[in-house]
């Protein structure tokens, strides 16, 4: 009678894992504990804390697995049974920290944090504003305003709104330094269903206007403004885990559409949402991103995120005048959620923190805490400098010198890199690219 209760509480039930260790010997046991674990972690969110009530009980720092190289080890099949963990003889430790790449401590200095905590936001850079839009606030709440960072004075300020049917994150998001182009994303909180509705936003006259929906709806699509034309690729399809590979762009000029449609591109080699998309020297790169996201649970009224299945990548496209895709060499780790946390500066992209590959035995998400440099002169990546934790869907700016970064959900402590707090704060740091690289 007992068990199915049991059963069907198990997953907030501190009291039945300490049963089940007490009454587990040797190391089968041990095998059946952590595949409870994990069972009971698989299908909860780590979006925010109160969906994963079991974390404080695994903070155990080492876990046993097979000797496997970490580039092998992130190739296991994501659903790794128990029987090829427990086979295969335990013989190396992997620390829960082991993604970290070293770098050096970098001088971060605390800036005014944001009006709100903000996962999820988007964010353009204009010389000295950095306009912050939307995002979530907490998984059940997303902001539906822009908040205003001024670079020369250091303060957040000129908050507005957003239209009503705008997205509230996983927008795709482009400037040509005056207008911003907004496409699609995700209305309201939790795993909604996506828009294919546009806008664009005259930054000097605070006014909205409609552009053309995109064919489809996406979730996080890379968007950038290449030759005339609104650029918008990949991201997620309409169940938010299906990567999108089509590519469509539209003419534009000085926040007016010239054409009644979008027009189809060449589809990218590779699909999913969360990457930075970037325009240099009349080349388009799109880096990193993921296949697969949370979905909604089917059913759930109020689209409940449930975690799935992702694939973090660290690929970098590049399109140029040929319109043909071409392969650069990859991030030093793969790293997603990285659409709003890049600058340029002396023709380097700088990209500050993200998420990369889950933890290949626990399966946990591993926030990410580096700040990376691809000099697009030697097409070489370098890891710069660590931020002051680890951290996914940065927001950075570049103002005389400063690397600034703001807002995220970041890790939960030095040593443990699952996502934890989604926090408005802001730092910066002096930039110095070494002349080599730049
Ligand atoms: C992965 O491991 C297998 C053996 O288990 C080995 O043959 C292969 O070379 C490894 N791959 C990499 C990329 O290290
Ligand atoms: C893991 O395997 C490699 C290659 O087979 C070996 O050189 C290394 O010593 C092994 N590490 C451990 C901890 O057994
Ligand atoms: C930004 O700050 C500078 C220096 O205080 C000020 O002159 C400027 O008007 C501010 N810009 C905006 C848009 O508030
Ligand atoms: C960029 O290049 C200029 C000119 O070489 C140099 O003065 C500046 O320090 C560089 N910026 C960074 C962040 O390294």
């Amino acid at each position: 009678m007992a068990m199915p209760k049991i059963t069907h509480h198990h997953k907030h039930n501190p009291s039945l894992t300490l049963l089940l260790s007490f009454s587990c010997i040797g190391l089968l046991c041990v095998a059946l504990l952590f595949d409870f674990l994990l069972a009971a972690s698989s299908s909860s969110a780590s979006l925010f804390p109160s969906l994963s009530p079991l974390w404080t009980l695994r903070r155990q720092q080492l876990i046993l697995l097979p000797n496997v190289t970490s580039s092998n080890a992130s190739a296991l099949p994501p659903e790794a049974s128990a029987e090829s963990r427990t086979v295969r003889a335990p013989d190396r430790l992997l620390s829960a920290t082991f993604s970290d790449l070293p770098a050096p401590q970098l001088p971060w200095e605390p800036m005014p944090p944001a009006p709100v905590p903000r996962l999820d936001g988007a964010a353009i850079q204009i010389d000295n504003l950095l306009y912050v839009f939307a995002g979530y606030g907490t998984i059940d709440y997303v902001h539906s305003h822009v908040d205003v960072f001024n670079f020369s004075d250091n303060t957040w300020g000129g908050r507005f709104s957003t239209p009503k049917e705008m997205g509230n994150s996983h927008l795709g998001m482009a400037t040509d330094g005056r207008y911003v182009y907004i496409v699609a994303g995700q209305p309201g909180p939790q795993c909604r269903p996506p828009t294919s509705r546009s806008f664009v936003l005259d930054t000097v006259t605070k006014r909205w206007d409609d552009m053309p929906n995109l064919p489809d709806p996406r979730y996080a699509p890379a968007t950038q403004l290449w030759r005339g034309r609104l650029h918008v690729m990949g991201g997620s399809g309409t169940n938010r885990h299906t990567p999108g590979l089509e590519h469509w762009s539209i003419a534009v000029k000085d926040g007016k559409v010239l054409e009644k449609d979008w027009r189809s591109e060449v589809p990218i080699p590779r699909g999913g949402p969360h990457r930075a998309c970037v325009v240099v020297d009349d080349k388009l790169y799109v880096i990193g991103g993921q296949e697969g996201d949370f979905m909604a649970k089917p059913g759930s009224p109020i689209f409940k995120c449930s975690r799935r299945n992702e694939v973090v990548y660290g690929d970098v496209y590049m399109l140029d005048q040929g319109m043909k895709w071409k392969s650069l060499p990859p991030m030093p780790k793969p790293n997603s959620h990285i659409e709003f946390s890049w600058v340029v500066v002396n023709n380097s992209i700088i990209i500050t923190g993200g998420t990369t590959e889950k933890h290949p035995v626990t399966k946990r998400m591993l926030l990410v805490g580096e700040v990376f440099q691809f000099n697009l002169g030697t097409q070489k990546w370098t890891v710069i400098g660590k931020l002051p934790y680890r951290i996914k869907t940065t927001i950075a700016g570049y103002y005389d010198g400063w690397l600034y970064f703001t807002s995220g959900q970041k890790d939960r402590g030095a040593d443990n890199p699952q996502p934890k707090k989604v926090v408005g704060d802001m730092w910066r740091t002096r930039l110095r690219l070494s002349s080599s690289s730049s």
